[in-house]
């Protein structure tokens, strides 16, 4: 079970074919949440409900009520992608306030469950003082991060060209890797 997880940035509307597709073509289960604003952005462009046909459960974008059952079985490895330069300081600093950041932060403090992410960001968001701190912090807590020149050349803001595409095999292909190495682990 693959637990995919959006942020309101630019690409989040390829998140079903860059991402879901392929997963479930890799053979895996999964199941889709989305912060607050993402899931906005996607229920607008009608992406949400062909997201929930795609992968037989419903999307999430709020916390449940303590009387509903959880709506996903617990997953396997967390995948943030895209993750807004927002998300990730919240993440970085422990926050837990909307139904996305909270499943990531309680996947980061459990062992045995890989959380990939991808920072969707630019140079400016890079270059603000905290950001390094937070990518630390992630680092530390064991996230294993999709970024560099290689996969990710940072453009000033509006200044990037048209044709970036967010680089979904490398975040999948990375996703694999972990849970290969975590079943190494185990066994
Ligand atoms: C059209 C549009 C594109 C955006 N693209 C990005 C982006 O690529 N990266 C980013 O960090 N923020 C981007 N933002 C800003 C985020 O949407 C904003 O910080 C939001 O609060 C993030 O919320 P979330 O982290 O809860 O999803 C964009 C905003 C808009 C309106």
């Amino acid at each position: 079970m693959l637990g995919a997880i959006g942020c309101a940035t630019d690409g989040l509307e390829e998140l079903r074919t860059g991402l879901v597709r392929p997963a479930i073509e890799h053979g895996w289960q999964v199941a889709v949440t989305l912060t607050p604003t993402a899931g906005r952005w996607l229920r607008d462009i009608r992406e949400l409900e062909l997201l929930e046909k795609l992968t037989g459960l419903p999307v999430r974008d709020e916390p449940r009520l303590p009387s509903e059952a959880r709506p996903h079985p617990y997953a396997d490895c967390l995948v943030v992608a895209p993750a807004s330069a927002n998300t990730v300081a919240k993440l970085a600093t422990g926050f837990g306030d909307n139904q996305a950041l909270t499943q990531v932060a309680e996947a980061i403090g459990t062992p045995g469950v890989p959380v990939v992410l991808f920072p969707r960001i630019n140079a400016a968001h890079a270059r603000h003082p905290a950001w390094e701190g937070h990518i630390a912090a992630l680092r530390r807590g064991g996230v294993r991060l999709v970024h560099g020149p290689d996969v990710w050349p940072l453009h000033e803001p509006r200044r990037e060209p048209g044709n970036v595409r967010i680089p979904w095999a490398a975040i999948l292909a990375a996703a694999e890797n972990e849970i290969h190495r975590q079943s190494g682990v185990q066994s």
